[in-house]
């Protein structure tokens, strides 16, 4: 099998452009870019796992993939099929085949419905019989460690972690083989996000399931990635196999990102090398030539101004966007 069909999920130079302001002229039009050229692929039954700063654009590639937004440009290929400009009415297949799981449970979560029926309403217009809907939606409850009693309750009966097997069972229903996890556990009790992930890694194992995991949190990314793509001001500027990349950070603002988190081991600890990230996040309106993170960058060069690094492969499956390395 070639490597394009093992992945299920292939996006290249995907770029999400939001207009800023009401200007009709073209030339006066100005642009939010936030994602701007990213590529990346997620193989079957495996985690992507997408870190950044807060206002990267993770979200945004993650709503691209599933196509609540369509791209400005690039291509998304998901089994083979460039879904990335798909008219709507030609997108219900795909729809089946991915969804989205979000970080706040309660807000993506209808308080007047069941339980029962916010899990069963995806498959409303399945042509399912009532029995095999109750059937259904019974299985799905148990597949993520929820009980049956709980079937006819309402959101607010539940504690957050519940809430969040909730929205995993309504994203579930309808068998998809993709989900974006976007922060699912930053909104839940630390003694329940392990849980969660835990549920989630499960559900992978049994159902083949491939996920974009979205996270600020390094350490559980970590854990749950096979793969792990670095953003910054909407490019990628790191990539690797999740084991290589901890091992060998390459890309500064990598570096900078890992050094701001506590590390359990105190060795790799003091081999990291400690950067520290000075200013601000510059806007992703019309942000700045070369390389987007040269204001922040205690290496920044002449030609980083001027030139933007390409994502250049350095072995092992790693890939770095930065001059100097
Ligand atoms: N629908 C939209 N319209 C205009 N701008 C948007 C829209 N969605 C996101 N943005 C902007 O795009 C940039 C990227 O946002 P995004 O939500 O993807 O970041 P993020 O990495 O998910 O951040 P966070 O970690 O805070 O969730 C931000 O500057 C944001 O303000
Ligand atoms: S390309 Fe230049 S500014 Fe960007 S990370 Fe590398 S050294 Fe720093
Ligand atoms: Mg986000």
């Amino acid at each position: 099998m070639s490597n394009e069909n093992k992945s299920l999920v292939d996006v290249r130079g995907l770029k999400m452009y939001f207009p800023v302001g009401k200007s009709l002229l073209a030339k006066n039009r100005r642009w939010l870019k936030a994602v701007d050229d990213v590529s990346f692929t997620i193989g079957r039954g495996e985690t992507f796992g997408l870190v950044g700063e807060s206002g990267c654009g993770k979200t945004t590639v993650g709503r691209c993939l599933v196509r609540l937004y369509q791209p400005t440009a690039g291509s998304i290929l998901f089994d083979g099929q460039d879904i990335a400009h798909t008219r709507e009415k030609q997108l219900a297949p795909y729809r089946k085949r991915m969804q989205m799981i979000f970080q706040d449970p309660y807000a993506s979560l209808n308080p007047r419905m069941t339980i029962a029926s916010i899990i069963a309403e995806p498959l409303l217009k399945t042509g399912m019989s009532k029995a095999e809907l109750n059937e259904r939606v019974r299985e799905l409850i148990d597949l993520v460690g929820l009980k049956p009693d709980h079937m006819q309750r309402y959101p607010h009966e539940f504690s957050g972690g519940q809430r969040q097997r909730v929205g995993i069972a309504r994203a579930l229903a309808s068998s998809p083989e993709f989900i974006v996890c976007d922060e699912p556990i930053s909104a839940l009790d630390v003694s329940i996000q392990a849980q969660v992930i835990n549920t989630l890694e499960e559900l992978q194992e049994r159902l083949g399931l491939s996920y974009l995991f979205v996270s600020h949190d390094l350490s559980m990314v970590r854990h749950i990635s096979h793969t792990v793509g670095v953003m910054y001001l909407g490019c990628m500027v790191e990539r690797a196999p999740v084991q290589e990349l901890y091992r060998n950070m390459l890309h500064p603002y990598t570096k900078a990102l890992m050094s701001a988190v506590p590390v359990p081991d105190p060795d790799a600890a003091a081999k990291a090398e400690r950067i520290h990230l000075s200013g601000d996040v510059p806007t992703p309106i019309d942000p700045p030539s070369g390389c987007r993170f040269r204001a922040r960058c205690p290496y920044a060069t002449e030609r980083c101004a001027q030139e933007r690094p390409e994502l250049r492969d350095v072995g092992n499956g790693h890939f770095v966007a930065c001059h100097i390395v």
